[in-house]
């Protein structure tokens, strides 16, 4: 039996703009998924991770294609494993809870059949995974899990190669998470984000130009720790978000709140139309944002990023 965990994950900058080869930053929380695997006689799946209301039923039949292309790429006969998964990690929609789940199995199998796999390979086939949860990924979320700390995530659309690179950012930042408590379905939001594209082109020239100088200013403020900077950059990149319809009413009361109780910038986080809103905050003013987001009927979550990744436990 092996036992192996990864965190979930948050997108700081660039949702979206990642698909179209746009690089982005993302960080590891605290929140992880445990992974165990079992030698048996049938393969069977225990899904114990604490959930936003019918998450795991609307993934049900991703997961499980996830879960196949994870013992594909591995080579490993689906028959003879259990899986139980739990944790601390409430499965949401942008919290990279799939991505999280795909590094977690992965590295558990990885020990349990001595593979000897590296970091790199581990991402490999937590990104095989991926793709039974959202079709074409752009793999920010399981190299995030998989990593860990902060990293600059650049995918080259011609080879499909990613480029991953840590960034050295030592910055311990607390983020208060919003929970608007919908499931989105990324295959959907990403193909609606295509096709608006494709029928104004020149609004997405704009965009993304906007896009370059946001990312650009944010990893040279996440450098120099330049909290009211990094703020501010959320702030302009969810217009950004907001401007190719990704956000959703209950996201943009998320972000008001947060914003009007003290937050430093704040902006939807992963696939939007639902999923979660993550507010940049000081100690000063987490627990007065949190609190706002829970008397407004939400769910909210307060975090440190720059997280462990995968490993096993
Ligand atoms: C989902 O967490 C992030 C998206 O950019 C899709 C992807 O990168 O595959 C919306």
């Amino acid at each position: 039996m092996a036992v192996a965990s990864a965190p979930g994950k948050l997108i700081l900058f660039g949702e979206h703009f990642v698909v179209y080869g746009l690089p982005a930053i993302a960080t590891a929380i605290e929140s992880r998924t445990v992974a165990e695997v079992y030698r048996a006689r049938n393969y069977s799946l225990v899904d114990n991770r604490p959930e936003t209301p019918s998450y795991k039923k609307e993934k049900y039949d991703q997961q499980l294609d996830s879960i196949q292309r994870i013992f594909k790429a591995m080579g490993v006969a689906e028959t003879k494993v259990r899986i139980v998964l739990g944790g601390d990690l409430v499965t949401a929609s942008g919290v990279g809870a799939s991505g999280a789940s795909c590094s977690a199995i992965a590295a558990a199998l990885n020990e349990e059949f001595k593979f000897s796999l590296d970091r790199e390979k581990i991402n490999k086939v937590a990104y095989e995974g991926e793709k039974g949860y959202h079709g074409t990924p752009s793999g920010i979320d399981n190299s995030c899990s998989t990593f860990g700390g902060f990293i600059w995530f650049k995918k080259d659309l011609a080879s499909g190669k990613s480029m991953i690179k840590p960034m050295d950012s030592r910055i311990s930042l607390s983020i208060v998470i919003g929970n608007t408590g919908i499931t989105s379905n990324t295959t959907k939001v990403v193909e609606d984000v295509k096709k608006e594209k494709e029928k104004d082109p020149e609004k997405f020239k704009r965009i993304f130009e906007n896009y370059m100088r946001i990312v650009e200013d944010a990893k040279a403020a996440l450098e120099k720790k330049d909290l009211n900077t990094i703020g501010q950059l959320m702030n302009k990149n969810h217009t950004l978000l907001k401007e190719i319809s990704v956000s959703c009413p209950e996201l943009e009361e998320l972000v008001a709140i947060a914003l009007k109780s003290g937050a430093l910038g704040a902006k939807l986080t992963g696939t939007g139309r639902g999923g979660l809103m993550i507010a940049l905050v000081t100690n000063e003013t987490k627990d007065k944002v949190a609190s706002a987001i829970e008397q407004a009927g939400y769910k909210s979550e307060i975090t440190t990023i720059g997280a462990e990744g995968v490993k096993v436990v």
